[in-house]
């Protein structure tokens, strides 16, 4: 099973306020998500995966065609094709593993999945969204990127990655914002 991250963010690393995400018009970066993670299952944080069923067209099927894991510690209200799991970040993997073995596992956030699931994903797809700075480091309801991924090649998090998709793309009619997709994957290292 591979495992991927996928996450947009603002410049300064804001992934969402409240249960939204920091912009309203970014049709390009929702399509790219949906195409990359379509018939995957995916990791979310039950936080996360109320706000999708808030959102989507039907409450009882967010994300339709994906396999959903939810990440949580209470009774979580499943909808159809959903799992929830707890236990330590390895117990999960492994089930997951074992459930999925042939599939890409698609780590969708939010910031407490991506904190806890990062070290074990092979790739981190990114978006940065050029937006202003939106609010202070004191705002509650200002969730961050764990991480700091910027400069080509480096250690995230204890781990090494290289660049293997840097593409800039300007506002138009569907994205409010100009945005910059960055791919990095795990440098496997010898010795
Ligand atoms: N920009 C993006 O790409 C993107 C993507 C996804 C989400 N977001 C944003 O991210 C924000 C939400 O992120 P978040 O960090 O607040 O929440 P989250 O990661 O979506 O979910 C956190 C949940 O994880 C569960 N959890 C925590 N520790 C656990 C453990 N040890 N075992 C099992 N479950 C555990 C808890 O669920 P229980 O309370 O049920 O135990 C907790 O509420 C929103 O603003 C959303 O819009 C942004």
């Amino acid at each position: 099973m591979k495992i991927n991250l996928i996450a947009a963010m603002t410049y300064d690393g804001v992934i969402g306020t409240g249960d939204r995400l920091p912009w309203t018009r970014q049709r390009s970066d929702m399509r790219r998500f949906a195409a990359l993670t379509r018939d995957c299952p995916v990791l979310v944080g039950h936080k996360t995966y109320e706000s999708l069923r808030s959102y989507a067209k039907d409450r009882n099927n967010p994300l339709p065609g994906r396999p959903k894991v939810v990440y949580s510690t209470k009774i979580v209200d499943v909808t159809l094709d959903t799992i929830k799991v707890q236990g330590t970040p390895e117990q999960i993997i492994d089930r997951l593993r074992f459930h999925f073995p042939d599939r890409t596992l698609w780590v969708i956030g939010g910031g407490k999945v991506y904190d806890t699931f990062m070290p074990f994903c092979d790739r981190l797809y990114l978006t940065k969204v050029q937006l202003p700075t939106i609010s202070s480091s004191s705002d509650p309801t200002v969730v961050r990127f764990p991480f700091s991924p910027y400069p080509k090649r480096r250690v995230i998090n204890g781990f090494a990655y290289e660049v293997i998709e840097d593409e800039i793309h300007e506002p138009d009619e569907d994205n409010e914002f100009r945005y910059h997709y960055i791919t990095y994957e795990k440098v496997i290292q010898n010795g």
